[in-house]
């Protein structure tokens, strides 16, 4: 059984947190993270708002931008984010009892970045097993709470979104040939403490908060993502002219334009949500994905390489025909 992404929708909270903000509270200026991020603004949660709240509004968003679309026989939600508002119960199990989901099995997944990605190729093996009609997976992150804000090396980059797709079957292939992996050598270069105090038997600082090797990351995502887009085109015996738009996890604009240059492929097709939303994540393809169907950029039959990257250090891609 073949499946395709019915809607997406997305939801950011109000707050808005500009590059000043970080002047006041760390040695950083507007110019030095535009130009070494493409970052402007970000979005905060509320104190009291947390990651299953914006995956609730995500839903609402969903259901008002979509007349057609309702919730009844939603069979699985999976919902993917490292922020969660506490670790059990699960977010999906918080998004089940908002909108009195009855039936679907609820699981959170822990990718990092690359989670959205890797909850689509899930609702797509539940849907071509046959044992699941309708999945609900999102991107979901309130980062904002577990950053470490005397870093200015990874405080100035993270803001707060949500994104949701509903997967159901297709009588065509719509959601193509994915790839996956990671690669946990690089556990310690990207990481979000619980309780434990080493990772691959090295000492990390149990604070709960984000910390990144920043300039790794950097050179192992340019690498990874250019080889792995290569890698999931040829599964899909594609090139990328066959492409209409690709869309990377926003962690930060030069990765964006390291990748295009690396596989030679125009800057204008890569859609991003880094200049008004930061890094948030798993929500980050949503959100662009987003912003430019709101742009009337998508037009339905686009073909759409996505892949999300991030702590793990994981990797996920698929294409998307919309
Ligand atoms: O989302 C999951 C995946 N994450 C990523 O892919 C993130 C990958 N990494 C990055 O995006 C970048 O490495 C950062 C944005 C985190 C850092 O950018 P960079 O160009 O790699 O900067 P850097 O760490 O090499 O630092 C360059 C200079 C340093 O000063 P010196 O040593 O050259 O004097 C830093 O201390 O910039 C300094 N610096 C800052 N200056 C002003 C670092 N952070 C800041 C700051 N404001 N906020």
């Amino acid at each position: 059984m073949d499946s395709k992404i019915t809607a997406i929708a997305v939801y950011a909270p109000s707050k808005k947190i500009t590059n000043a903000y970080f002047e006041q509270i760390i040695e950083t200026n507007d110019e030095w993270i535009i130009s070494r991020t493409g970052i402007r603004e970000r979005r905060f949660a509320e104190k009291d708002e947390y990651t299953s709240n914006l995956c609730i509004s995500a839903v609402e968003n969903l259901l008002v931008e979509n007349k057609d679309i309702s919730l009844e026989g939603v069979d699985f939600i999976i919902v993917s984010t490292t922020t969660a508002d506490q670790v059990m119960p699960s977010m999906a199990s918080q998004v089940q009892n908002a909108f009195k989901i009855p039936n679907a099995g609820c699981i959170d997944i822990m990718a990092a970045c690359a989670g959205f990605v890797y909850g689509l190729t899930i609702a797509k093996g539940l849907i071509a097993a046959g044992t699941h009609k309708k999945v609900l997976v999102f991107g979901a992150e309130t980062l904002s709470k577990f950053t470490d804000y005397t870093d200015r090396t990874s405080c100035i980059l993270f803001g707060d979104g949500a994104g949701v797709a509903l997967v159901e079957p297709s009588d065509h292939p719509q959601l193509l040939n994915a790839v996956t992996g990671s690669d946990g050598s690089h556990g310690k270069d990207l990481y979000l403490s619980q309780h434990r105090t080493e990772v691959n038997g090295e000492p990390i600082e149990a604070n709960g908060k984000i910390h990144q090797n920043g300039k790794v990351v950097f050179k192992w995502a340019i690498q990874t993502v250019s080889a792995k887009i290569k890698e999931l085109l040829a599964k899909n015996d594609m090139t990328l002219d066959d492409l209409d738009w690709v869309i990377l996890h926003s962690a930060n604009m030069r990765i964006i334009e390291g990748v295009a240059g690396e596989i030679n492929y125009p800057l204008e097709k890569m859609l991003c949500s880094i200049e008004y939303f930061g890094n948030t994540s798993s929500a980050s393809i949503p959100l662009a994905y987003d912003i430019a169907r709101k742009d009337g950029k998508i037009k339905p039959g686009n073909k759409i390489l996505m892949l999300g990257f991030g702590g793990g250090l994981t990797f996920s891609g698929i294409i998307v025909v919309v």
